[in-house]
């Protein structure tokens, strides 16, 4: 699976602990900013990384930022995105069994490395169950047009 990673500089620290955890696991992973503690604005992020899966580049994506609020929020307005805010596992687990979430978004200041690792385990471990999901997942797409 290819993913793409983003945050902005509220989220950079934890970004880097997942692209560690990622590339322990052997899954790989691009990071689409931001590169430093600057400040910067999260939409442009969330769309950068959004661009990336919508273009067929990556599979999902991961985003970061102080709460995961933000980012989830400007993730949802681009076309073709199901961007999950988790923080529980059972909730990760199930944006993607249930929802086919193809973005997963976190809060730096919100998680503990030690649970954000546990959540993006869980989904990227969980697959879409579809039958009635997939017809409840063809309506929030439906809504986009
Ligand atoms: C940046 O200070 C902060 O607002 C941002 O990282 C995020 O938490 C927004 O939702």
């Amino acid at each position: 699976m290819k993913l793409v990673i983003g945050s902005d500089h509220g989220g950079i620290h934890l970004k880097e602990v997942l692209k560690q955890h990622l590339a322990e696991r052997g899954i790989e992973v691009s990071d689409a900013g931001t590169y430093t503690e600057e400040s910067c604005d999260y939409p442009d992020i969330a769309v950068k990384v959004c661009r990336e899966i919508t273009d067929g580049n990556a599979e999902r994506g991961i985003l970061v930022c102080g709460t995961g609020i933000g980012m989830s929020m400007a993730a949802n307005k681009v076309k073709g995105i199901r961007a999950a805010l988790c923080g529980d596992v059972f909730s990760a687990t199930m944006s993607r069994e249930h929802n086919n979430a193809n973005v997963i978004c976190l809060g730096e200041r919100v998680l503990g490395p030690g649970l954000a690792l546990s959540i993006l385990d869980a989904w990227l471990d969980t697959e879409f169950a579809g039958g009635r999901h997939e017809r409840r997942v063809n309506k929030i797409m439906a809504i986009e047009e």
